[in-house]
């Protein structure tokens, strides 16, 4: 368990990918009370200087002593190493901070969300779980909503930013652009299709039931967050030719009638939500706008004639942000009573 101190000893394990560079970023902007900054990454980082605070710190490879002394620890490393670094690291005293999909569903380890269940913090076992970005920026806008009226359903559709999948597809997305745009063929490295000036239907593998594991994500931690069995989800996320920002368009269905116009009062009051809403104006939520902000923005709030109770509105966020970095240093704060 983390002991109360004035500055803590912090570690980003995966410093060099797209999350653990915003990580580090983020610590610093949010003047998170760091005593010393450890950074890890692969073999092939070792040694690689990264800026933290004016300070140069050297990336770091892991080994089985590295954590002996660090307080906190926000990995982004990905699943497998997650898998076998975060229970050595927890067995040493830190408190580690999951990114990676590997312990979000284990009962045993909270998922969470600081705006919508900071109390599943009280019964962490040393591993705690960031959720999936899509998941995140959803949860965020649901939560006051069913807290009002009782979502019985959500049916979502989202458009994910390339950085979602990491630094390489960040640079695939650049290289196939230029390569189209000089009538030059596109290389496809990172995803199965040219994602340049195209829509994949497709995020993560796909499942037995036709599902993808990023749907299914949704579908599960969404349910898990907000603490409630009887919410049903059905997703089909898609992948965008977009740098940064997930949008996402959501449908619910409530027990109770709600306005459009109680939705978009209760959302401006919401922490951590914006509400961007003025068709007539051409103002809605957009994932350029987005871009290093940590809010959630939510928009194009409207009632959905189909069936007597229901809302749909459009969600967009930072994805490296709220998405990732964002999440995980409110999760620490929380820890450290910040
Ligand atoms: N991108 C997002 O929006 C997002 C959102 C939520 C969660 N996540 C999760 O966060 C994790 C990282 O994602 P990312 O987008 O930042 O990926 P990324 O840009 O590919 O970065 C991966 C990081 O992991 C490090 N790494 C690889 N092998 C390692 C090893 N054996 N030991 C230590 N470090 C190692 C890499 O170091 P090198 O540079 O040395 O290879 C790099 O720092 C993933 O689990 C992902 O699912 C990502």
């Amino acid at each position: 368990m983390l002991q109360k101190k004035e500055k803590y000893v912090v570690a980003v394990v995966g410093a060099t990918g797209a999350v653990g560079n915003e990580m580090i970023g983020t610590l610093e902007q949010r003047n998170f009370p760091v005593e010393k900054l450890r950074l890890f990454a692969s073999e092939k980082s070792e040694g690689k200087k990264l800026e933290f605070r004016g300070e140069k710190i050297a990336v770091e490879s892991l080994d089985a002593n590295s954590f002996r002394g660090i307080d906190i620890a926000l990995f982004s490393a990905g699943g497998e190493r997650s898998k076998i670094w975060a229970p050595v690291a927890a067995a040493a005293g830190c408190v580690v901070i999951d990114n990676s999909s590997q312990w979000r569903m284990d009962p045993s380890v909270p998922l969470v969300v600081p705006e919508v269940n900071p109390k599943d913090l009280d019964w962490h076992k040393g591993i705690i779980a960031n959720p999936n970005c899509s998941t995140i920026q959803m949860v965020v806008a649901l939560k006051p909503v069913h807290d009002a009226a009782r979502i019985k359903r959500v049916v979502v559709t989202t458009f994910q930013a390339v950085s979602g999948t990491g630094k390489k597809a960040i640079d695939e997305l650049m290289q196939q652009t230029t390569e189209l745009l000089n009538f030059r063929q596109a290389k496809c490295n990172v995803y199965p299709h040219q994602i340049a000036f195209n829509v994949l239907p497709h995020i993560d593998k796909f499942e037995p039931n036709g599902y993808t594991k990023e749907e299914m994500k949704m579908v599960n931690e969404t349910v898990k967050i907000m603490g409630d069995e009887s919410i049903r989800v059905t997703a089909t996320t898609a992948r965008v030719p977009v740098f940064r920002g997930h949008s996402e368009s959501v449908n619910i269905e409530t027990e109770k009638k709600i306005t459009a116009a109680e939705v978009r009062e209760i959302l401006a009051a919401a922490p951590g939500v914006t509400v961007f809403d003025a068709p007539d104006k051409n103002i809605y939520p957009l994932a350029i706008q987005c871009d290093g902000r940590d809010e959630v923005f939510v928009g194009r709030i409207r009632e959905d004639e189909s069936i007597p109770n229901g809302i749909n509105m459009w969600i967009v966020s930072d994805n490296l942000r709220k998405g990732a970095a964002l999440n995980a240093v409110q999760i620490a704060e929380v820890l450290i009573g910040k």
